[in-house]
This record gives C-alpha cells, structure tokens and sequence, in this order.
C-alpha cells in the first residue's frame, strides 16, 4: 500500500505518539552507533539508548564537545549503558576511512546505524575535498560511511537473522526543496531553476536530505539483509537552527521558534519508532513524527533516481580515493 500525503501542518504539529520510548526493548547485547551523538536530536537517541543498556558509539568530529556531552550523559537518571567517542569528520572522506577502520578493530558487528550528523548553514562552505558542504557531509560523507560499515551490520544480521541490523537516516521534511526530477548528475547541488521564493541554503539542506532518502532506497535495494529507513524527526528545538546572525532571524530565534518547535527530546523518539518498532522493520520506509509512514516527494520512489544519484556520489568518492 502507498504510504498517505502527510500534510506540513500535521507534520509540524504531530498528533500525539502512540509508540513511546518505554517500548524500546532492552538493549544489552546491542552495538549501536550515533553519528552527531553529542548534540540535539542525536544527544537524546543517545540518552534513550543508554537507558535500555545499550553499547553505543557516539562518532563525530569534536572530542571536546563529546566528552562533555558524556559527561552530561552519565548524570541523566537511569543511564545504565556504556559510551564511547569515535571520530568521525564527515568532511572529510579519509576521516571516515579512518572511523570505519579504527571502528573495525573494536567491534565485530553493528547492531544499528543512526545516521543522525549533519549540517544546516546559512553561509557557503565546502568540504576537504571540495564538495558542496551540505552534499558534502550530510549526504556524500553519510553514504560513505554507511557503505564502509556494511559488513559489521551484515555480520550483526548473520549473528540474529531473526532480528536484522537497521540503518536510520535522518532526513527532513525539507527534503521537499529537492528538485521536482530528483537528482542530475550535471546539476547535482541543484542549483539551476531556483524556485522563487527559496534561499539557496535552504535549496542545498533539503536537497542534501532528499539524498539521504535516496541512499537509504539504494543501499535497501543492494541489501537485503539489513533495514534501511528514512526519518524526518520533526521541526526540533536544537542548536541546527542557529540563532541567527541579523536582527529579524534573532526576533525570529527568540519570539517564533518556541513556539512552533518541538522538544529536543521528541525529536528522537521518530528515528527510535524506525531503529525499534515493528513498523520500522519495513524496508526502505519514511517515517515522520512520531512513527507514521509517509510519501515522500514523487522522485524518491523512482529507482533511477536513485540509482543516478549513487553512481554520482560513488563516482565522487572514487575520484576522490586515497593516494
Ligand atoms: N532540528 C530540526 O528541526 C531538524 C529537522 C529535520 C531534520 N533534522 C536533522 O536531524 C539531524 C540532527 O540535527 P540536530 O537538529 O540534532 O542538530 P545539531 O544539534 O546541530 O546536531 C548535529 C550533529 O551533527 C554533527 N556534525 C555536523 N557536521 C559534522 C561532520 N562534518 N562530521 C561529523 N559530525 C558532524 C554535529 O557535530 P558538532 O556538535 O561538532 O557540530 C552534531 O553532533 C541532522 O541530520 C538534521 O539535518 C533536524
């Protein structure tokens, strides 16, 4: 069955959860790893996790920043979990080389992949090897990764067939900015025929997350063995909206946002409904708050979209491989 149109308003003020986190199961022999673990929507998927005694690997690029979010982490109420940093610099490709490599050596398998960092930037940026940043970290760096952590899911699949590895994407609603026809591999940051009315920031970011949808249909189609879904985790009070640098986007952070944001905390309850639900077992989904399958654009559902957009990144990565 085709998943509903799930309206921008409904999205923006989900109807209460059904599915909760005290539905999460416990988590003891589970290998778990956060990518942006440290901050906002990833922080508390984090808290969650360790709560139900998970081993979780919080892998991003600032030590000090994670130390401190352990830190933080460790004094919450019913932690009970084990915590560590990887790092991990989606920037930069032979950062996440380096991650999947050092990861390898202290685990065998990876139960589930929340595929959470990512980036929302008002000012132009690339990454170390030139990239668009916003193609560049949240969806090139976030395919490679995924892609080089393939055989410890596939080994956690093998280890529990019955309950196989799952990879979470966190998409957006935004994802909608994307162009009508999806992806071209000649305008692949999407740049020509701006709509009118839409920053190119904002054209970038959603793009950027409809790339994730994208990869996540891919790698479902090429994997068999593991879940892949998407997630847009709700429009979420977290340091990704940035408080603005002129005086009408401070008005806006301080007098508007409040008021139309969720909870930092709820905006992980969507992609733990994906990594623990049985719904989240449905391969390739999109999910939105808090854990209703929806439609995304048209051009995500159409393989050779995906298909073109995976040969680019791939190309890109390849063109790009360590001397
Ligand atoms: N907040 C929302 O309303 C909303 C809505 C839809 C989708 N999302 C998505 O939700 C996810 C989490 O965002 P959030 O709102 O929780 O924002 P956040 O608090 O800013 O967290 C983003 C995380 O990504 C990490 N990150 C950024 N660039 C990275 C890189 N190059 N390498 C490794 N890690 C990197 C950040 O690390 P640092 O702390 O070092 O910067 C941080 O840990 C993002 O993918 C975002 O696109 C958010």
């Amino acid at each position: 069955m085709t998943p509903p149109t799930i309206s921008r308003y409904s999205q923006l003020f989900p109807p209460r959860a059904e599915w909760t986190v005290a539905e999460i199961p416990d988590l003891s022999d589970k290998v778990i790893v956060v990518t942006g673990g440290n901050s906002g929507i990833g922080y508390e998927t984090v808290l969650e996790l360790l709560r139900h005694n998970a081993k979780v690997y919080i892998a991003a690029r600032n030590q000090a920043k994670v130390d401190a979010a352990i830190a933080e982490l460790k004094r919450q109420p019913g932690v009970k979990g084990h915590v560590e940093f990887v790092k991990l610099d989606l920037a930069d490709l032979r950062s996440i080389e380096a991650f999947a490599k050092e990861f390898s050596t202290r685990e065998k398998q990876i139960d589930i992949l929340f595929d959470n960092a990512g980036i929302m930037e008002n000012t132009p940026g690339k990454t170390v090897q030139g990239f668009e940043q916003h193609v560049g970290i949240n969806s090139i760096g976030t395919h490679y990764v995924t892609k080089l952590l393939l055989p410890l899911l596939k080994a956690a699949t093998a280890a529990h067939p019955e309950s196989p590895a799952r990879v979470v994407f966190t998409s957006s609603f935004l994802h909608i900015n994307a162009p009508e026809h999806g992806f071209s591999a000649e305008d692949p940051y999407a740049e020509k025929d701006l709509p009118e009315g839409m920053s190119m920031p904002m054209r970038l970011y959603g793009t950027s997350k409809f790339y994730n949808i994208l990869s996540a249909r891919k790698l479902q189609r090429e994997h068999s063995d593991i879940v892949f879904t998407a997630v847009h985790p709700g429009y979420v009070r977290t340091p990704l909206l940035g408080k603005g640098t002129d005086l009408m986007s401070t008005l806006r952070h301080y007098f508007v946002i409040p008021w139309i944001t969720l909870p930092q905390k709820s905006g992980a309850v969507t992609q733990l409904y994906a990594a623990f639900s049985e719904a989240g077992l449905k391969k390739g989904a999109y999910f939105v708050p808090y854990g209703r399958e929806a439609a995304t654009i048209p051009a995500g559902d159409d393989p050779k979209v995906q298909d073109a957009f995976v040969e680019w990144c791939e190309s890109q990565i390849a063109k790009n491989a360590a001397a």
